[in-house]
């Protein structure tokens, strides 16, 4: 009898639930007349309690579940088995984790990578297999057995797709969701240098000065050096800003925004789960060179840019500057250039942004591309800065700010005085 009342009826909708309740409440009672054991009283008072709440409580409880939020489309699910998140973590397939894999890595490295460079990126990625690291390598050349024999390979999480950039991976296979447990995630290039590098190190500094994006400065003798900003300070542990002549700008101390202070360059950023969770979703979708997004990241460091955005000099790195992606021809050194360098807008976004020379083959197109996106962001970024009255530029100078109540009107002066 006890199996018979209530339970079975919780599978139905709940709709109906209250009037079976109520009546196996009746025969349940009926019950309790005839028997009378104590036994029972207990029981059918629990059933009675649970029963008749889900209809005399229910207005308490639907004000009660609508403040809870569930993750979009789950809502037809008991909010205990919605699991919202994941890892990288790999699982056994039975019996308990193995060593190596048991221990929880707090942190990601993705590299895209492509055979040809497995020397260099054998060489970052032992870098930090010591520490608790995930390793994840895109293959943007679609080589991924001849890795096999690196002993850190089946460690690794290897994905591949012929000829796609790091930034078109990282949207696809980085969600937020995704990488949500790891404290910092480092978005490489393949074409690094670590020898001066160490990764505990660094992030004991970043976690010190409180750096939501931060990238290893580039050794300026040895690198392909597009920006000041960038370039290692020997004298410093880390720096925030340059005080570069850039272009006709003087950058100082008191300068607030790119190119004198609050970015870093492609190649080889490191970003904080929070920041990472708002620069993917300013990572487009279709402009897989990502050129521009450098500038704009001082909007994803939870407060303010100049301090949370920094180069750190003590552990630095070279950047060969390989044109990795879209090329055949490898390592052309190219000096930098201060006039280039000097425009706001010039940014590089991994290894497709190197070389300056006209190679036939794919890097021009590559390059030519680059540019194209870039004109493309900064007016996706303007039109959507115009559209949205609700957004609030915190690092536009105070003259040049409108107010929401400016743009609103604004705009009923545009509609009205349409016809
Ligand atoms: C670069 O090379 C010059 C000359 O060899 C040297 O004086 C300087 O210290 C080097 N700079 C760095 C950052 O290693
Ligand atoms: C920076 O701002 C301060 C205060 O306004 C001013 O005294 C100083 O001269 C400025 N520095 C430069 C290099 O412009
Ligand atoms: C990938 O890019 C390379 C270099 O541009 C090109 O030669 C190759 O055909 C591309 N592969 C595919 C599958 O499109
Ligand atoms: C950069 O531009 C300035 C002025 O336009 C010019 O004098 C200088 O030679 C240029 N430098 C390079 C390296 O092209
Ligand atoms: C690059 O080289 C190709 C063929 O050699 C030529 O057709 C093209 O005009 C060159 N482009 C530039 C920007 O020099």
């Amino acid at each position: 009898m006890k199996k018979s009342t209530c339970i079975p009826l919780m599978v139905e909708p709940r709709r109906q639930i209250s009037f079976r309740c109520f009546l196996s409440s009746i025969l349940l009672l009926s019950a309790v007349f005839f028997i009378g054991s104590a036994f029972i009283i207990t029981d059918y008072k629990e059933k009675y309690l649970s029963c008749g709440s889900s209809d005399n409580m229910q207005n308490t409880r639907s004000k009660m579940c609508e403040s809870q939020s569930m993750p979009q489309g789950s809502e037809s699910l008991p909010k205990g088995i919605v699991s919202k998140n994941s890892d990288l973590k790999m699982r056994p397939l039975w019996g308990p984790m193995d060593k190596k894999n048991s221990k929880s890595f707090t942190n990601l490295l993705a590299i895209a990578a492509g055979i040809k460079q497995k020397e260099s990126v054998n060489k970052i990625v032992k870098k930090f297999l010591s520490s608790d690291f995930v390793v994840m390598l895109f293959h943007y050349d679609g080589v991924v057995d001849d890795w096999r024999d690196l002993d850190w390979s089946n460690r690794a999480i290897h994905v591949s797709a012929i000829n796609q950039t790091k930034w078109w991976f990282a949207k696809r296979f980085l969600h937020p969701d995704i990488v949500a447990e790891y404290a910092y995630i480092f978005l490489w290039d393949e074409d690094l240098g670590v020898e001066n590098f160490d990764v505990g190190r660094y992030l004991t500094i970043i976690k010190e000065e409180g750096l939501e994006i931060s990238q290893p400065a580039l050794d300026a003798n040895k690198s392909e050096v597009h920006h000041h900003l960038t370039a290692r300070d020997r004298r410093s542990k880390v720096h925030r800003r340059t005080y570069k002549m850039i272009g006709r700008r003087r950058c100082n101390e008191n300068s607030t925004e790119p190119p004198c202070t609050g970015w870093v360059e492609m190649m080889a950023p490191v970003f904080s789960s929070a920041s990472w969770r708002c620069a993917w979703h300013m990572i487009q979708n279709d402009l897989v060179h990502a050129w521009g997004l450098d500038f704009q990241l001082g909007y994803c460091v939870q407060g303010d840019r100049t301090k949370n955005i920094g180069i750190v000099d003590s552990e630095y790195i070279v950047h060969y500057g390989l044109p990795t992606l879209g090329a055949s021809v490898t390592n052309k050194k190219v000096a930098e250039t201060p006039n280039q360098s000097a425009q706001d807008t010039s940014s590089s976004a991994g290894p497709q942004a190197a070389s300056r020379s006209n190679q036939s083959d794919g890097r021009t197109g590559v390059r030519t591309r680059s540019y194209i996106e870039l004109e493309i962001f900064k007016n996706r970024w303007k039109k959507a800065v115009r559209e949205d009255y609700c957004w609030v530029d915190p690092y536009q100078k105070p003259a040049a700010k409108k107010t929401v109540e400016k743009l609103i009107a604004e705009d009923i002066h545009r509609i009205t005085h349409r016809h």
